[in-house]
């Protein structure tokens, strides 16, 4: 990494992981970042599933051990944050079984568009290069280890600005220290992984490229927060009683 790009990491993280730890501190805007944190984690899980298949179909049978604990971990990831959602009688909000307010053919269809993040992150690469089936190793571990390892600091620094006072604060810090644990193995068997196919100076090599890529996302990510150009919809509702959980459960 060179040292531009270390002081612009620095600036992009510091804002962002300033702008997170507020939000979840604040019991206004924690549920929908906690629903932001649950569509995350449980939406990573089919592309993991099935890169490990992938692996184990091309005979690594390492990565494919790794890939399926992965997926269970990101599995086990999004409940944490469905419980806490919960805990505050909220859930999140299935989109895909929304009633539609306008008849199908007065819709305006919108292309899928990326988020300014992935969209700067994955610069020069197409949604379709992206596919489990396809995705270049390298491509998926590079960026993966990037994230995985960031999300780790990331978690327990957010953990740490909640409360201790309540019980079921208390119990989501629980839950988002175990998680950055959790994060803390994904790169590391991510780091083993792009080590075993190249020389340590490529690997080196391929890691900055990456973190480069994830500080202009960062600050990509920081204008479109300050110009706020999407509107920012609500991802939770309130959760109907039936689905209420009993006080305090332990994660
Ligand atoms: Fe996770
Ligand atoms: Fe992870």
């Amino acid at each position: 990494m060179n040292f531009l790009t270390y002081l612009m990491h620095l600036a992009g993280s510091g804002a962002v992981a300033y702008y997170s730890a507020a939000q979840i501190r604040d019991i206004k805007t924690r549920p929908n970042i906690l629903a932001g944190y649950q569509l995350a984690e449980s939406g990573s899980v089919p592309f993991l599933t099935k890169l490990g298949e992938r692996a184990a179909a091309e005979g690594d049978t390492w990565l494919a051990e790794k890939l399926a604990k992965h997926a269970a971990d990101e599995t086990r990831h999004g409940q944490v944050f469905a419980h806490a959602l919960k805990q505050l009688d909220k859930q999140v909000i299935d989109f895909t079984n929304q009633p539609k307010s306008q008849p199908e053919e007065t819709q305006t269809k919108k292309p899928q568009q990326r988020s300014p993040f992935f969209a700067a992150f994955f610069t020069g690469y197409t949604s379709e290069q992206l596919k489990p089936e396809v995705i270049d190793w390298n491509v998926f571990m590079g960026s993966t280890y990037i994230l995985e390892l960031d999300a780790s600091k990331d978690f327990a620094r957010m953990a740490n600005v909640l409360p201790d006072d309540d019980a079921v604060s208390r119990n989501l810090k629980l839950g988002m220290l175990s998680i950055a644990q959790d994060e803390k193995g994904h790169a590391s068997y991510l780091y083993d992984a792009i080590a075993r196919r190249m020389p340590s100076s490529q690997v080196e090599q391929l890691i900055d490229v990456w973190r480069e890529r994830k500080t202009k996302a960062m600050l990509a990510f920081a204008r479109n927060l300050l110009q706020r150009k999407e509107e920012t919809r609500s991802l939770v509702r309130d959760a109907v009683p039936a689905e209420k959980e009993p006080e305090l459960v332990t994660v």
